[in-house]
Parts: C-alpha cells; sequence; structure tokens
C-alpha cells in the first residue's frame, strides 16, 4: 500500500470511529445473585491418547502385550552386531489361566506374554526395544523407575495342574540366567541415556524386578529414544508388565505428568467429570469402563478396548481418577454405566437392568462409603481410607442416540436406587431438555447439555440461557462444550467463541452451576515410526507429544475465566453495543460446526461482556470479536474502585492464529496494570480479544 492509501485509510477509519455512538457498560454493584462455586471444572475421557501417551505417566506402551493379538505393538527385537534373536507373543491358554502361573500368564489378569529366544550373541546384545507412546522423553538427571517381570524357562504342565504343585519332570529351563541389561538409549541405539542391571536366577517361575536408572545432568531433552531390556547370553526370557515411570506430580507411585497436572492446576478447576465421554459406554456393552478391574496392583489390570479405536491399559484406574482430583482439590463428577453403549446396544429398564445399577451402587460406595461398607473397605485396603466427597452422579452419557428410547426408564431406576442409598447425591440426565427423549417420568435435578459448535454459532447462544425459565428449568452441567475450530488445537478464533460462551454461561451462574470444556487434551503426534496418528478428535484445549506441552488459546481463555470469578454476578446494561443476533433457528448440539464463514462486517462485530464481584475485587470480562479497537465508558453504580487495576489480555493479529508444540506462546494472555479507574472510565479494547480487567474495591 502507497502512503497516500494509507493516510486514506487512516482518515477513514478515524471518521468511522468518530461516527461510532460512545459504547457504555453500566455496572450495578448493587445487586446480582450468585456465582455457582462449582461452575468451572473438567471433562476427561481416554480419546486422543489422554492418559496412555499422554497424562499418565507410564512411558512403555503395551506394556502387557494385550494391545493386538496378533503382534506386539510397540516392541521390536534388538539384535546389536550378528547377534540373533526373535521375538513372539504367548498367550496363555486361556481354559488353563487360573492355574496357568508358571507358564505364560502370571494371573488372569496377565494372560500374553513376550518370549525373546536368542540362539546367538557373540557378546553381543540382543533384546526386547519399546518405543514408548510416540517416543520415550529423556531429560537430563532424572530418575525412571523400571520394573518388569521375567523368567527364563517353562513349565510344561500338563492341562489342569496346579502351580502349587511340585514341578513335573517334563520342566524345560534353557540358558540365561545373569546379568540383564537395562537401557534408555537413541533409537538408533548408539547413545545410552541411562542405565543398570539386573541379576537374573535360573527360573521357570515369574519374578518381578525393580529398579532405577538416572541420566546425566549433561544431556539434551530427546524423545528420540526407546526402552531397552537385553542380555549378551542365549537363551529363551520371558517378559510382563514391562513398566517405566518419570518422576511424576506430587510423587505418586503410578502417577501423573508433571507439565499436564501444572497446567490443569492453574486453571482453577472445581471438579472433574470422569470417566467419559464415550470412554464410559465402550463400543458393546461388555466395554463399558471396568471400574472393578481398574483397582489394585497394575497386576490385577487387564485393561480393556476402548471408545477411540485403541485399547486401555486402565493404568489411570477410579482410584487414579479420585486422587487425581484430590491433587488439584476437584470434587469427583462421577458418570456412571447407565446400560446404554455406543453401537446401540442397551438394556431395558426392569430386572435385567439391576445389576448395572448394584454396579453404579457398588461404584459410589469405593468413592464414598466408610471403611465399614465392603467397597469402601476396598479403597482403604487400596491405600485411601478417606473416603472423597461426590455431589452429583451422572447416568449415562449422551442417551439421546438411545434410538429404543429406554433412557427415560433407566434414569428413573437409576435414580430410585442411588437416592434410596445416598439421599444426598444429585442424579444428572445426559438429555437436554429441549430434547424428545428428555426424561419425563421423574424431573431430573440437573440435565446435562452438550455443544460443539463453530465461532459463529457459539457467540450467536452466548445469549442462550438469559431466557430460560428459572421456575420450570432443571439445574444445567454443559458437561461437554467447544468451539470447533482448528487442529488439533484450537486457534484464536475458536478462543473467540469459546469466551463468548463463558461470558454466557457465567452471567447465568445461578441456573448454569457447573460446566466443563471438552476433550481436554491431545496427544499431537501425526503417524510415524511404525505409530498410527494420536488424535481422533479435532479441536482440544491442551496438546501434547512426549516431552513437551502447550495450550490452545482456548485454554487460556480457560485459565483467565477460571482465575478472575467473583461470587457474585454483577448486572450490566449495555448503551450502542454491538450484540451478536441470537441463532435464528436453535442449532445448537452435536454435529453443527459449519466452517466460520465471514459474515458482513456490520454482523461481525460483537461485543460480549460479564462481570462478578467478590468482597475484595471486581471482575470485568469484554470479548471483542471485531477487527477494529473500540473503546468503551465504563460506570459502576453503588461502589468506588482504585485507580490501578489488573488487566489481563489475550488476542492476535488474526483469528486464525494459533499455537502448536513448536511454536507454544503466539497467543498468550498478557498482564498489566491498568490506570486511571474510579467509578467511570474509558477503556478501548484491542481487536479480535479477550480481555479481564480486574478492579480492586475502595473500603
Ligand atoms: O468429547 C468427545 C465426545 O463427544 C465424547 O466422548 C462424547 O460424549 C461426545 O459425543
Amino acid at each position: 500500500m502507497t502512503k497516500k492509501l494509507l493516510f486514506l485509510s487512516a482518515l477513514c477509519l478515524s471518521a468511522f470511529s468518530g461516527l461510532q455512538a460512545q459504547t457504555r457498560l453500566n455496572l450495578d454493584l448493587t445487586k446480582g445473585v450468585n456465582v455457582s462455586p462449582k461452575l468451572y471444572g473438567l471433562m476427561t475421557e481416554e480419546i486422543n491418547h489422554s492418559y496412555d501417551g499422554g497424562l499418565y505417566a507410564e512411558l512403555i506402551r503395551n506394556r502387557v502385550f494385550k494391545d493386538n493379538p496378533n503382534q506386539p505393538d510397540g516392541w521390536s527385537v534388538v539384535q546389536d552386531g550378528d547377534s540373533k534373536a526373535s521375538i513372539q507373543l504367548i498367550g496363555a491358554d486361556p481354559a488353563n489361566v487360573p492355574f496357568d502361573q508358571g507358564r505364560n500368564a502370571i494371573n488372569a489378569a496377565l494372560t500374553t506374554c513376550l518370549k525373546l529366544t536368542v540362539s546367538q550373541t557373540n557378546g553381543n546384545r540382543a533384546g526386547i526395544a519399546n518405543s514408548g507412546f510416540w517416543g520415550i522423553p529423556v531429560t537430563p538427571s532424572t530418575t525412571y523407575r523400571c520394573s518388569f517381570y521375567i523368567k527364563t524357562g517353562t513349565v510344561n504342565f500338563p492341562r489342569g495342574n496346579r502351580p502349587d504343585a511340585a514341578p513335573p519332570a517334563t520342566a524345560v529351563t534353557e540358558d540365561g540366567p545373569g546379568i540383564i541389561n537395562i537401557s534408555l538409549e537413541s533409537t538408533d541405539g548408539k547413545t545410552t541415556y541411562a542405565r543398570g542391571t539386573i541379576n537374573l536366577e535360573k527360573s521357570m517361575y515369574w519374578k518381578k524386578h525393580e529398579l532405577t536408572i538416572t541420566t546425566a545432568a549433561n544431556i539434551k531433552p530427546t524423545a528420540d529414544a526407546r526402552f531397552v531390556i537385553s542380555s549378551t547370553r542365549t537363551g529363551t526370557y520371558y517378559f510382563n508388565l514391562v513398566s517405566l515411570f518419570p518422576p511424576t506430580y506430587k510423587n505418586r507411585p503410578n502417577g501423573n505428568r508433571i507439565d499436564l497436572m501444572q497446567m490443569m492446576a492453574d486453571m482453577k478447576p472445581t471438579f472433574l467429570r470422569f470417566p467419559g465421554g464415550n470412554f464410559l459406554e465402550g463400543p458393546y456393552l461388555g466395554d463399558a469402563f471396568p471400574w472393578k478391574t481398574t483397582l489394585g496392583p497394575l497386576e490385577q489390570r487387564p485393561g480393556h478396548t476402548g471408545s477411540w479405536g485403541y485399547r486401555a491399559s486402565d493404568g489411570m484406574g477410579l482410584l487414579e481418577f479420585l486422587e487425581w482430583c484430590e491433587d488439584l482439590k476437584m470434587e469427583p463428577l462421577l458418570a456412571v454405566f447407565a446400560g446404554y453403549s455406543l453401537r446401540g446396544d442397551h438394556i431395558d429398564a426392569g430386572p435385567l437392568l439391576e445389576p448395572y445399577v448394584k454396579d453404579a451402587l457398588d461404584e459410589i460406595e469405593y468413592c464414598i462409603g466408610d471403611t465399614k461398607t465392603y467397597w469402601g473397605a476396598k479403597r482403604a485396603a487400596d491405600g485411601h481410607p478417606a473416603p472423597f466427597k461426590l455431589t452429583d452422579i451422572e447416568i449415562g452419557n449422551e442417551d439421546w442416540f438411545d434410538r429404543s428410547h429406554s433412557y427415560d426408564g433407566r434414569f428413573k431406576q437409576f435414580q430410585a436406587a442411588i437416592k434410596a442409598k445416598y439421599p444426598q447425591l444429585r442424579c444428572i440426565s445426559t438429555i437436554e431438555s429441549y430434547k424428545p427423549d428428555k426424561v419425563t417420568s421423574v424431573k431430573p435435578q440437573m440435565v446435562d447439555e452438550h455443544y460443539y459448535q463453530s465461532a459463529w454459532q457459539m457467540e450467536e447462544d452466548a445469549a442462550k440461557y438469559d431466557s430460560y425459565d428459572r421456575a420450570t428449568s432443571p439445574k444445567i452441567f454443559v458437561g461437554e462444550w467447544a468451539t470447533r475450530e482448528g487442529a488439533p488445537t484450537t486457534n484464536l478464533n475458536a478462543a473467540l467463541g469459546d469466551a463468548a460462551w463463558m461470558t454466557g454461561m457465567e452471567r447465568n451462574s445461578d441456573l448454569v452451576e457447573r460446566s466443563c470444556y471438552a476433550p481436554l487434551f491431545v496427544n499431537v503426534n501425526q503417524a510415524g515410526n511404525g505409530q498410527p496418528k494420536a488424535w481422533q478428535w479435532d479441536s482440544d484445549l491442551i496438546g501434547y507429544t512426549a516431552l513437551k506441552s502447550y495450550g490452545s488459546p482456548s485454554y487460556y481463555v480457560q485459565k483467565m475465566f477460571g482465575s478472575y470469578l467473583g461470587t457474585k454476578v454483577v448486572p450490566i446494561t449495555a448503551e450502542n453495543a454491538p450484540l451478536r443476533k441470537p441463532a435464528v433457528k436453535d442449532t445448537a448440539g452435536i454435529g453443527h460446526w459449519p466452517a466460520n464463514a465471514r459474515r458482513p462486517k456490520a454482523e461481525r462485530a460483537a461485543l460480549f461482556f460479564v462481570c462478578t464481584q467478590d468482597a475484595k475485587n471486581v471482575y470485568l470480562k469484554v470479548v471483542n470479536t471485531d477487527d477494529m479497537a473500540r473503546e468503551i465508558t465504563i460506570s459502576l453504580k453503588g461502589g468506588d474502585v482504585a485507580a490501578n487495576g489488573t488487566l489481563v489480555i489475550l488476542k492476535g493479529d488474526k483469528p486464525e492464529d494459533t499455537n502448536t508444540i513448536d511454536e507454544p506462546n503466539k497467543i498468550v494472555p498478557v498482564t498489566s496494570t491498568i490506570t486511571g479507574l474510579g467509578r467511570s472510565f474509558k477503556h478501548t479494547f484491542q481487536p479480535y480479544s479477550v480481555n479481564v480487567i480486574r478492579l480492586s474495591k475502595r473500603k
């Protein structure tokens, strides 16, 4: 553009803004409904490798060899120099599993092992290698905890023989005992980052070995690494439950990744909805989240078929979910399986549903029963005698998908049983009140509403709850929602849509008691090195690889909204504010996310705002989706504030701007001091921006 043109357009712009009537927001500090103390929480499930290859810190992929019955996914054979070796999956004889400890099974949960046959070494290494979840993170001065089961031979029990009987004469043992090497090394095997050894005895019986290995201080962080167990002797070796953990959050054994836990802590979430989502239900009836086999030592956890195309290790089990809540001071919001699975199978209300109801009651007892109860005692035996706190139980997930229309009866049956035993618990229906299949035979105290939409739709719907009838509506739990623009994580436009939508939830938080964005996590690895693409669902909140993590612009909006929240909503009247027209017809719900077509400017410019206060501060949130700055006069009624306050702003040059694993900080909030505040002040809100102004009340 020439200088002359630039000058002319600047002239036009100032003429235009000169014509703009002054926008005013009048804040009334004397009134306002209470803000729900549980307004912002988290939603989680095993999707996009959220746990295995994500939050759950285990670094070994396919540690119990059950991911694929045809091949040992994640594992390869190591043959250094002219050594010769092969690996093979060995499944236990299913008919013989309970008595098969001496053979291939360790117990009824760990029934598949990996056999390594080393036929030649000439002093070189041969062994097994695991490539982790798209690599293994190696960082300086880091201690890793390794453990694995190993044996050198197998016992040819006649079918049905008891393992405690003396080994029969046909027992077969081979070479192999001696030193076994454990190493964390580069994928090409040329650099060793950490190493250790165990002394393997000649044994046909499984033995667990545990050790720690530590990296040197001078290594460069990398995920281009593998975990190797090797020997320089010929022989036959059997492996099971191979595990490797880096340091975890709060040092919990079987714990979580530190960086991801910290990112969640920074959002100040008040609850965690788990274990799904679709992961609760599973594709078929037998695939629902099997909470009972997710308890206790890892040896008792066979894992199960997930809902997103890969098997779940269940290292993230029921107690781990609850401890995750404890670590981040969140209340658990447990969803119980309610007899409907993803491919459409269902159990009608009545006697056939009773075992599922009983299972849910047991699960609740595990969470909140005292230690005199059966499941409370089990929780204590698992290391957590103190009961957890539960307020709300969700009955199923997205049951409007159930074409048999059986949810009404199922919900009623679950609610009656839960209320009979735990009258203090609220049961959440998973069908919105405006859907045809909503529960009618009883009145749910709370309903879960899900919204996955474009930014445009989120903005159109931002005022949705303003008109909900408080007298007739159940309380609302927005249990899954997201502006779906950007992949794998969202872009700035999505963050603007999110923020607009959140102003509506916050303003109506007497009604919208809880909300949580979904999905929370995404492993952003593309397919490579024999591993498939890591994610199944676009537009997620927090992205990561084995080594690094980052927040999407939407993540920062969540953080800003969660961190600056009062206890009372401050009513606002607006003058000359460009407001987005509500949707002409209700497009809400799953399945509507057309591209956010650029609309005519007159329609596009929009402001969204909400204000809350507590005893000390006033928190004003303003979202400007326009490509132009807007000056606003802000006036307070019923209180005065200090001249200096805090401004937190998230903005970008273009709606498409985003953060990535390699450029994680393009769109991040910036905090500064804002001056000249008082009963009435002006502030210019930047284009494409989400703003929080914290005003300090004068005594
Ligand atoms: O968040 C992704 C999926 O969307 C959830 O598993 C399901 O509940 C919804 O359809």
